[in-house]
């Protein structure tokens, strides 16, 4: 079936609708060389035109050498008939490319946030997606509710309070296309045009974008080595939320304290708003055991944010929220808005695979190949840097922070280091107010191995040494 929308409304001869829609798309290469189009009666029933109308467009796309008759078997697409789009150079992105093929050959990429990519349990998923597809009922292959399988919920809420001490009914959690979608539902449900966000400084570009996306403004407030400074909270203003990344601030890695956290909540309920927390890098503390949530010290104040991104797989697309009861059901009309609910059989599937253990014993595995990874990428750091670089930033997650006595990480300096194919992350990317951290660089090691790792910093000291 051809599809062509026809608009009777228009004042365009219906005619030429048809042989202007079908012309387009032999020129844009949608309709290719042999393509039957369908029988003029058909297409005319289609559209609910008369027979004549088709029939006249079609002789003109065949006069024009758009189309060959066929005696007796109908009319093709012509060949030779598309041309190529002269496609302009597009404005960069601020979004990077993220498929590793993509990425130039040899390239040692210490890119943040990915897990080790190969150590993906495939077995144990494989059996279980097969097991979950096979018992399947039919209603299971249809739409489902937006929050998410019910069944997840419960597995994910037991999970999150014996993990992460928060409080939660299962009713309060809402499954995300990940962390990203879940920030978005965010700054949809809570900010307006002339609102005020804050919000860490520096905290990852793309948060900053979703945020800002929404009209209201970022008001930074920096960061030291215990995460986001909560003494310098304006209280002038009600503001539509705070955010932060509490167990391992994005990118410099500090973790709230107490009295932080407990500052901060007293200062949401005196400001009556909300604290947004991200907890995307909990489950990897290395020094000590990982710490509680602040949605566990106040669940009304506190939007909980996670993801399955960094302990499984960024590809699952598997996020969740946890909210205040009284904004549950304002989320889930917007998640229905946005796009209806998350997947259905990998919800079951990661269900299954918590339920049974799987994926504590993951994260264990998981935890003792990466603080190997970390020993070694600062081993090499110091041996090759020496008393030039301080490491910081390292009791969890994926990535380290190093920061260098004697260089400044700009765009000059950036495209030097890549010339010896290593590719390396300036925190000033990330940095809302310019200027403070030009000397640091974010060192993501989660899926490099050991020899990558002991090459990518020789080949980011060959950068370096020969300036
Ligand atoms: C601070 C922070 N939070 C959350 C995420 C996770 O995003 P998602 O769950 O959409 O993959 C990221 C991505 O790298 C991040 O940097």
């Amino acid at each position: 079936m051809l599809w062509l929308h026809i608009d009777r409304s228009l004042d365009i001869s219906l005619k030429k609708q048809v042989y202007e829609q079908i012309r387009t798309r032999i020129l844009q290469g949608e309709l290719t060389a042999g393509y039957r189009l369908p029988a003029s009666r058909e297409l005319a029933i289609q559209l609910n035109l008369s027979r004549n109308v088709v029939i006249e467009a079609y002789e003109q796309l065949l006069a024009e050498g758009y189309v060959k008759g066929r005696q007796g078997s109908g009319t093709y697409v012509a060949p030779g008939a598309y041309l190529e789009r002269d496609l302009k150079e597009q404005p960069s992105s601020f979004l990077e490319t993220h498929r590793d093929e993509e990425k130039e050959k040899d390239e040692i990429d210490f890119r943040s946030g990915i897990p080790a990519l190969n150590h993906f349990p495939k077995k144990k998923w494989g059996k279980l997606s097969k097991q979950v597809c096979e018992e399947a009922s039919n209603a299971d292959f249809g739409y489902d509710n937006p929050e998410g399988r019910s069944e997840f919920r419960h597995v994910l809420s037991r999970y999150l309070k014996r993990t992460r001490g928060v409080h939660c009914h299962p009713d309060q959690l809402i499954i995300t296309s990940g962390a990203t979608q879940g920030f978005s539902l965010i700054a949809n449900l809570l900010l307006s045009p002339d609102d005020r966000v804050i919000i860490e400084d520096p905290i990852t570009h793309e948060i900053q974008t979703i945020f800002s996306s929404s009209g209201a403004t970022l008001y930074p407030v920096p960061v030291d080595e215990d995460g986001m400074r909560t003494d310098l909270i304006p209280v002038d203003k009600k503001p539509g939320f705070v955010f932060v990344t509490s167990s391992h601030q994005f990118p410099l890695g500090g973790i709230l304290p107490i009295q932080r956290r407990i500052q901060l909540i007293q200062l949401a309920r005196k400001l009556d708003t909300y604290i947004v927390e991200d907890d995307y890098d909990s489950e990897f503390r290395y020094d000590g055991e990982p710490i509680h949530s602040l949605q566990g010290l106040d669940p009304e104040r506190v939007v909980y944010v996670g993801t399955f991104s960094k302990i499984l797989s960024p590809s699952l697309r598997l996020g969740y929220l946890i909210l205040p009861p009284v904004l549950t059901q304002q989320c889930r009309e917007l998640k229905w808005f946005f796009d209806l609910h998350a997947p259905s059989l990998e919800q079951m599937t990661l269900s299954r695979f918590i339920h049974n253990g799987s994926l504590d014993h993951h994260i264990q595995k998981m935890r003792k190949l990466y603080v190997k990874r970390r020993k070694i990428l600062k081993v090499c750091l110091k041996e090759e840097f020496g008393d030039r670089v301080s490491i910081s930033g390292d009791s969890t997650g994926l990535h380290l922070i190093v920061e260098f006595k004697d260089v400044q990480f700009d765009e000059g300096m950036l495209s030097h280091i890549s010339r010896y194919k290593v590719k390396v992350y300036p925190v000033e990317l990330h940095s809302i107010q310019k200027g403070f951290h030009r000397k640091k660089l974010i060192l993501g090691y989660g899926n490099l191995n050991e020899e990558q790792i002991r090459e990518g910093i020789c080949r980011l000291g060959q950068a370096l040494h020969r300036l």
